[in-house]
């Protein structure tokens, strides 16, 4: 058997050095002519082992990471095409701890299988998800999804299965599946894994979506920034295409489905659901006030799912093993996994999909390791820009939405970034404001105006002028911002400004007067 050798083409590996590992990797077997099939599969999501190299061997796959190009030499040397042991040795992937320790049900074959093989994706279970879909009534398809629990990870947690059904019950001459991988949040990297690593589920998904609520055709949305997820979309579309996964007869069914890639000019806002709508219709990326909503008129004033792209993804899994055993996994009202997406000062940082449930402090200290540069954790934000900063006091609060809002915060996209001791809290107040007035799409006066006006107060208190008083001003803009705005970015910056304030007030006190020694 030809010796596989599998190399993340994955951007993150990529951003890591997997490119000139590859070449490296390459040029050796052709030195030493050993022919050997080299596979660019995704990444598994541990990125402090980026570049990590697999290799199939009798006994299964064993790992090497991170791999530089100066260990290649070595490396064959050591017999690492039969698993040799070499400095860089991991053993079977499976076994590394931050990947044993995951339940893998969205990811499962994400940095394990050829992502651009249809032949790969069937063998690992994909497509069994669509096939039942198929033996199922529209409606039982919803039910399934419904009962799952799975709400949307894009941000609000919406249920999936009640969104789908607005869609389903809703006539129209033409539908839509809209998928939001815009993935502005800070830390966060899941959508474009799941792109680049397992196309196909993303694919399986929508159309899953499609044959549930009667839409016959899907657009991704994809930021500029990603411009490896949007090839590998582009291509695994063209493969569905071609195997009749997509198109008049989806599978030999009665059932139309297809699907195209869009590219997305680079507004945070164009993430917000109707901001996207308005710039896939070729409009500058507004906010549309609500109702109606998307579900009734959304692209082209259709009736229209639009859904973030883990939470497309996840449905395949479910119609496969079934609502019931998705819904097993969690806590409360929070069903099923969640892709944890760990990032900023951290040393471990990658993506750890779990069930719902875990603390806080367990992601931080256990599977992120605590900081990078070995200093006290001070704060984690958490969902991104719009996100609250935890202290550690808050750190036994469960991954769960409900438990998240009971402190005042969220969970957004489920990326956490971890600052220690250094981080000025007044900073990353002055930060968040600075971010909504810079995104802002101007249709709403206390997002336009008051982020603006949130930024020149805190510059006050910057400066030493007057502290409490615009300390307190800074309390009530953040009120009137967020029940008066029209969408989360103006109704949610207050998150991340309030906890700074209220976890961090000593970083809200002045600098402290030097009094001249006498
Ligand atoms: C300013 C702003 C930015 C957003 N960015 C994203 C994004 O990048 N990706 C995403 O899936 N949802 C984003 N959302 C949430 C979407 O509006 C919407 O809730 C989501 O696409 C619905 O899909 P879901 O139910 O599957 O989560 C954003 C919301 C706001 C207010
Ligand atoms: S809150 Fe901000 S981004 Fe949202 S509609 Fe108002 S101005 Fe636009």
């Amino acid at each position: 058997m030809i010796p596989r050798i599998y190399i993340p083409g994955d951007s993150g590996a990529l951003a890591l050095g997997a490119e000139k590992v590859a070449k490296a990797i390459a040029g050796e077997l052709a030195e030493r002519g050993i022919e050997a099939k080299i596979v660019r599969n995704g990444s598994r999501g541990a990125y402090f082992l980026e570049p990590m190299v697999e290799v199939a061997t009798a006994n299964g796959r064993v790992a090497y990471g991170p791999v530089k190009p100066s260990d290649v030499k070595s490396l064959f040397d050591g017999g690492f095409l039969t698993g040799g042991h070499h400095k860089r040795w991991l053993g079977a992937p499976d076994k590394i701890p931050f990947l044993a320790k995951q339940t893998r049900l969205t990811f499962a074959r994400c940095g394990v299988t050829d992502p651009l093989s249809l032949e790969s994706y069937k063998k690992h279970g994909g497509l069994n998800g669509l096939t039942n879909a198929l033996a199922l009534t529209p409606a039982a398809i919803v039910a399934q999804v419904t009962e799952s629990g799975l709400r949307g990870r894009g941000g609000a947690g919406f249920p999936t299965g009640i969104k789908w059904k607005t869609v389903l019950d809703t006539a129209g001459d033409r539908k839509y599946i809209v998928c939001n991988a815009d993935e502005g949040d800070s830390g966060t990297f899941a959508d474009r894994m799941i792109m680049e690593g397992d196309p196909f589920v993303l694919i399986e998904g929508m159309t899953i979506a499609g044959i549930a609520t009667g839409a016959t055709k899907g657009f991704v949305y994809v930021r500029s920034e990603y411009p490896h997820a949007v090839a590998v979309m582009n291509k695994a579309v063209e493969i569905a295409r071609k195997a009749g996964v997509l198109g008049a007869s989806v599978l030999g069914s009665p059932y139309a489905f297809d699907m195209e890639i869009r590219v997305g000019a680079g507004a945070y806002v164009c993430g917000e659901e109707t901001a996207l709508l308005d710039s896939l219709e070729g409009k500058r990326g507004m906010v549309r006030a609500k109702p109606p909503l998307p579900a009734h008129k959304g692209l082209f004033g259709k009736p229209t799912v639009i859904n973030n792209v883990i939470s497309l993804a996840s449905v395949p899994v479910i119609m496969d093993k079934g609502a019931a055993y998705y819904k097993d996994f969690g806590m409360g009202r929070s069903r099923g996994t969640i892709p944890i997406q760990i990032a900023g000062n951290v040393k471990y940082a990658g993506l750890f999909e779990a069930a719902f449930g875990m603390t806080l402090g367990e992601i931080v200290d256990e599977i992120g390791g605590g900081t990078a540069t070995g200093r006290p954790v001070k704060a984690v934000q958490v969902g991104g820009p719009l996100g609250a900063y935890f202290p550690r006091a808050l750190f036994d609060t469960p991954f769960d939405y409900e438990a998240f809002a009971a402190k005042d915060g969220l969970i957004g996209h489920a990326g956490i970034v971890v600052f220690d001791d250094t981080a000025d809290m007044l900073k990353q107040a002055r930060f968040a404001m600075e971010f909504c007035a810079i995104e802002s799409c101007g249709k709403c006066t206390p997002c336009r105006i008051g982020s603006t006006r949130g930024v020149e107060t805190i510059d006050r208190i910057v400066a030493g002028i007057e502290p409490e008083k615009n300390l307190a001003l800074v309390t009530d803009l953040c009120n009137t911002m967020k029940f008066g705005s029209l969408c989360a970015l103006g109704g949610f910056t207050p998150y991340p400004v309030m906890s700074s304030i209220t976890h961090f007030p000593d970083d809200f006190k002045p600098a402290p007067v030097r009094v001249a020694a006498e």
